[in-house]
């Protein structure tokens, strides 16, 4: 196996430069090394300069989201072996501003989150008899797989619907959404219904299903997605068919 490898890695100061440019370094290269390694070192070793974000290194934080040869990756979790014989590629997010080299500007995604209002919502707040809201396993389940979203951003980084209309709610807000619509203890479906049924939001949704392909912990927004609209498409039904009260 090569000992070194060389990463080109993106560096954009937006104030200062017209356009991005890919900067070579050679990095030392061991079986265990991710993206994320070979880009500390550039920064401790042989530029201070370079900007990142990253914090937990072990697919947790979702702060390490970046392009690795094209492809939206966890810099965390991409390992350099797998380029070899190299160059790997590093480059910012797509779809996201650049503030600085591989730091984009997520704050699009941090308005929309709220709007879905992605936590439980209940019509009396008062705590169960046994002060437990108990679930069975198959409860758990219904919602589990969307719980475990990392708040990434690859999803977005990969969907070109995304890509073409910035108002469209998203992978991960929709997929977050119906974590909560789908857990037994909620009630709040009807209070998410304005913004997840709107034109910009599940329906805007072509299912190129991009968004499952990147996402690194097998949320598949994709499939939240397609599910909403079910719900969304039985709902309207329904308010043709049937009183308010039958509902
Ligand atoms: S759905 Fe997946 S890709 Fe999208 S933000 Fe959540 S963890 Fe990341
Ligand atoms: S550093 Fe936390 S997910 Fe990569």
């Amino acid at each position: 196996m090569a000992d070194r490898i060389v990463m080109e890695v993106a560096r954009y100061r937006p104030e200062t430069d017209s356009e991005p440019v890919l900067q070579p370094y050679d990095v030392p290269l061991t079986r265990e090394w991710a993206v994320l390694d070979g880009l500390n070192y550039i920064k401790d070793r042989l530029d201070g300069t370079l900007s990142f974000r990253w914090s937990c290194r072990m697919g947790i934080c979702g702060s390490c989201g970046m392009t690795v040869n094209g492809e939206p990756k966890l810099a965390c979790a991409t390992f350099l072996v797998d380029y070899l014989p190299g160059p790997v590629r590093v480059e910012p997010m797509r779809n996201f501003p650049v503030i600085r080299d591989l730091v984009v500007d997520i704050s699009d995604f941090m308005t929309k989150l709220p709007r879905v209002k992605p936590w439980i919502i209940r019509e009396n707040d008062e705590p169960a008899e046994d002060d437990e809201y108990r679930q069975t396993p198959a409860e758990l389940d219904e919602f589990k797989q969307f719980s475990m979203c990392i708040n990434c951003m690859l999803c977005y980084s990969a969907c070109p619907v995304y890509a073409l209309d910035p108002d469209f709610l998203g992978p991960a807000a929709i997929a977050l959404a119906q974590r909560y619509n789908l857990d037994s203890r909620d009630e709040g479906e009807e209070d998410r219904r304005d913004v997840l049924a709107a034109a910009d939001g599940a329906w805007a949704c072509t299912y190129v299903g991009e968004c499952s392909v990147a996402c690194p912990k097998g949320v598949d927004p994709a499939g939240a997605i397609q599910r909403y609209k079910l719900t969304a498409a039985t709902h309207s039904v329904k308010s043709l068919l049937l009183p308010r009260a039958a509902r």
